[in-house]
């Protein structure tokens, strides 16, 4: 019998790390978290700061470039990012080839890898200014592709980009604007919508971004990088979760619900898990959940809503808490709890949730794309495995099996 393993030169010391919990892939000055403190910097920035005295665009600048902008700086990139918002007009008719009820991040999928067959002057990657240009244009597009997406599944008209407004006052008209009627963007709207842009731009080596790495390790066209991290950020256990968390606060209802759910959660012989609490790295309150619940009060006080699901969501949190199953297994409120109920009320369906997320995600994801490209010792992304199947055979023909 021969040992595959030494056949294929599977000798030596490996790693095994199954879902990478302690595997570094990169080194990396963009964003860091210490999750058993709670704490995510971005360049060096707390969250919190950033998210309550920063902007979008200025977030998507310090990631990019690892310093605070200069007034002049950030008018000038404000500027760029606003000259890129329009879509080739050949990739509207790409809509119209989805289905009515296609799901939008499948749509997200789509349109942002078809990006890569209509920008090839920025595809050279080992030019750092098309580099940039192709980050420019992902920053730029994703909210005009985002909007379409939402359009398209409604059945309304697509709204050309406005570029006097600012990048999420814009957002917010192509998504909620009706062609010949003015839209008046709520400023309150746009400061909640633009600091949970900023509360989703980056994450360090998340599952998405690591796609968009080891994607782009090969040296692939970023666009359709960029396609390979939404379709990562899709999944329930990603960005999905945001869609699954609010889904799950409906299905509760109302607060005396929540401890047969909470002994659903505990329960290992049910696959039910508490959506929008526990994460990899978190073993404290996730900063960003903080933010997200204050925001979600000023919404909702701001345009009326007295949703029922938020006194659920504050109350399952606060049972949580308490429980010994959830201290014991460190498991917080994570980013994606409290995000639902503020974009339900804002008016965006659950379905476009993980797209509003792509969408902030794209400048982390163009940031660690382009740190991991301009770095001299990159190599491509290739991970062992420990091979566990059958060892060498012969074939047998069909006819003798
Ligand atoms: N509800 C109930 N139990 C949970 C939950 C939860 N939400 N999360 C983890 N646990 C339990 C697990 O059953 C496991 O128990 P065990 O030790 O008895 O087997 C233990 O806590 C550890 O969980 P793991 O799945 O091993 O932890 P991991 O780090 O792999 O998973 C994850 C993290 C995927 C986020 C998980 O907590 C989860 O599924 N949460 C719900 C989905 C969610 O909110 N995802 C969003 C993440 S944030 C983001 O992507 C932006």
């Amino acid at each position: 019998v021969i040992d595959i393993r030494k056949l294929y030169g599977q000798t030596g010391a490996f790693t095994f790390d199954p879902g990478f919990t302690s595997t570094a892939s990169c080194e990396s000055k963009i964003t860091y978290i210490d999750g058993d403190q709670g704490i995510l910097l971005h360049r060096g920035y707390p969250i919190e700061q950033l998210a309550e005295q920063s902007s979008f665009m200025e977030v998507a600048y310090l990631l990019l470039h690892g310093e605070l902008p200069s007034g002049q700086e950030l008018d000038k990139f404000t500027y760029t990012i606003s000259r890129h918002t329009m879509l080739h007009e050949q990739l509207a008719t790409f809509y119209r080839g989805f289905r009515r009820d296609a799901h939008p991040m499948a749509i997200m999928c789509g349109v942002v890898g078809a990006l890569s067959a209509f920008y090839h002057d920025s595809t050279d990657i080992t030019d750092p200014h098309q580099r940039m240009v192709a980050s420019h244009r992902l920053i730029a597009k994703m909210p005009t592709i985002a909007a379409m997406a939402y359009k398209y599944s409604i059945g309304q008209p697509f709204l050309y980009p406005d570029n006097s407004l600012s990048y999420t006052g814009n957002f917010l008209r192509m998504t909620f604007g009706v062609p010949a009627e003015d839209y008046v963007v709520d400023p309150v709207i746009e400061r909640a919508m633009d600091r949970i842009f900023i509360l989703h731009a980056d994450h360090e080596q998340n599952a998405s971004t690591s796609t968009v790495r080891l994607a782009g390790s090969s040296g692939a066209n970023p666009f359709a990088c960029i396609a390979a991290g939404i379709a990562c950020l899709w999944g329930p256990a990603h960005g999905g979760a945001n869609e699954a968390a609010l889904n799950m606060l409906r299905e509760i209802g109302t607060v005396d619900r929540i401890p047969e759910y909470i002994a659903r959660a505990k329960d290992k012989n049910d696959p039910f898990r508490l959506m929008g609490f526990g994460h990899r790295v978190y073993k404290n309150y996730d900063p960003r959940a903080k933010v997200m619940q204050k925001t979600a009060n000023e919404v909702l006080e701001k345009l009326g809503v007295d949703d029922p699901i938020f006194d659920v969501a504050r109350e399952l949190e606060q049972i949580a808490l308490k429980d010994d199953y959830f201290v014991e297994k460190k498991l917080y409120p994570n980013v994606d709890f409290y995000s639902g109920v503020i974009l339900s009320a804002i008016g965006f369906p659950t379905s476009m949730f993980t797209v509003l997320f792509a969408l902030a995600r794209t400048t982390g994801w163009v940031a660690q794309w382009n740190e991991m490209i301009s770095d001299p010792d990159q190599k491509i992304g290739r991970p062992r495995q420990l091979y566990t199947g059958a060892t060498q055979r012969d074939y047998v023909p069909v006819g003798k099996r």
